[in-house]
């Protein structure tokens, strides 16, 4: 279309006319506005401000104008060019805008959120049922103790009316760490005592009592050690809980209330226990315990649960208190398996290992 308009021609330069250049402006504003984002406007531009745009192809145009009339056109054209460019400004000042404010949004980050990197563990939930029992027994007036886990010989049995030659030691299969003292340690002696890995809470029951005075009250959470191998039911390192009463007219009630309401608070409103005459060298008379647990995975039943038994004279005799003033209970029980039972693990292994994947599920519990 660039040619001389020569001889002049009004046809040729129809592109000068005001009308044609205020419809070139008008054209490009309602394109510019109808564009939703910068790349959309960008594509418009060559049609309304390049090369073959209409203000372009005018400007061409004023060549074969005569000169009078040349000035006129000249600054019509620039006018409506600029009006076009402030247009196109204009639209994408705002489409830019509006697409920061959406990138902002969309693409937020939130700073606050916990760093996560690293896979998270989880409370082991025999860590988290030691805590609940210890609250429990905490909210009934007891104190939580805590003994060795290396423990005397003389504390581990000789102190619990388990002398060397007690057939109750033999059923306790124990991890020996250091033979007794001396050429000839005198049976029952504390000094020449040997060193095993304690094979269940009960010492701390006589170490409580050679440190304190009645009333004692005091529930130990504590590891305990057995030679076993690990599988599906027994495992060389596992958990009790012991619970041990001194005070004056403590009696066998007491212990079946204590052992009713800790039922209930572990398996439930429905829970209670169930006797059996049974013999511990420390406790006389001496039962062992089933717990009747209507929500077991199998089904409402009795599932074994603990030792306990009037505290023995000759424990508390040992320990420095006078059987005819005070007399006391103890119970103990593992905490590995009232996990279990609770939960419906089957298999022992699964505590053992500390996979996160097992204790997470445990993770959130209350
Ligand atoms: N210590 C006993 C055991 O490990 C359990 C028990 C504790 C029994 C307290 C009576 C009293 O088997």
């Amino acid at each position: 279309m660039s040619y001389r308009n020569d001889p002049y021609d009004p046809k040729q330069v129809a592109l000068l006319d005001p009308a044609a250049l205020a419809e070139a402006v008008a054209a490009a504003e309602k394109t510019f506005a109808a564009a939703g984002d910068p790349d959309a406007l960008t594509a418009l531009r060559p049609a309304h401000l390049g090369d073959r745009a209409p203000v372009s192809l005018a400007r061409r145009e004023i060549g074969a104008l005569p000169p009078a009339a040349k000035a006129d056109a000249g600054k019509r054209v620039n006018e409506a060019r600029r009006a076009i460019e402030t247009a196109y400004a204009a639209r994408q000042e705002i489409l830019e805008r509006e697409q920061a404010e959406r990138v902002l949004v969309e693409e937020r980050v939130d700073v606050t959120l916990p760093y996560d990197r690293r896979p998270r563990g989880a409370r082991h939930p025999i860590s988290t049922l030691m805590e609940q029992i210890s609250d429990l027994f905490i909210g009934m007036g007891y104190e939580v103790a805590e003994g060795p886990e290396i423990e005397l010989e003389w504390t581990n049995f000789d102190a619990l009316n388990i002398p060397a030659d007690h057939p109750a030691r033999g059923l306790m299969d124990t991890f020996h760490i250091a033979p007794a003292g001396g050429s000839a340690p005198a049976a029952g002696d504390q000094a020449g005592s040997g060193l095993v890995l304690r094979t269940h809470t009960s010492p701390v029951q006589a170490r409580t009592m050679l440190t304190r005075q009645p009333p004692i009250y005091v529930v130990v959470p504590g590891r305990v050690y057995r030679t076993d191998e690990l599988d599906a039911t027994h495992a060389p390192v596992f958990h009790q809980v012991e619970g041990l009463v001194v005070d004056k007219g403590i009696t066998m009630a007491h212990l079946r209330g204590t052992l009713d309401h800790f039922a209930r608070a572990m398996f439930g409103e429905g829970a209670k226990t169930r006797w059996r005459p049974h013999y511990f060298p420390f406790t006389e008379p001496s039962a062992e315990f089933d717990v009747w647990f209507p929500e077991h995975r199998d089904g409402p039943q009795w599932v074994e649960w603990g030792g306990c038994g009037m505290v023995n004279p000759r424990v508390l005799r040992a320990c420095g208190i006078d059987p005819e003033v005070y007399s006391g209970f103890a119970f103990g029980m593992g905490i590995d398996r009232t996990v279990m039972v609770r939960h419906g693990v089957s298999d022992m292994r699964d505590l053992a290992e500390g996979d996160a994947r097992f204790t997470r599920a445990y993770g959130v519990e209350a």
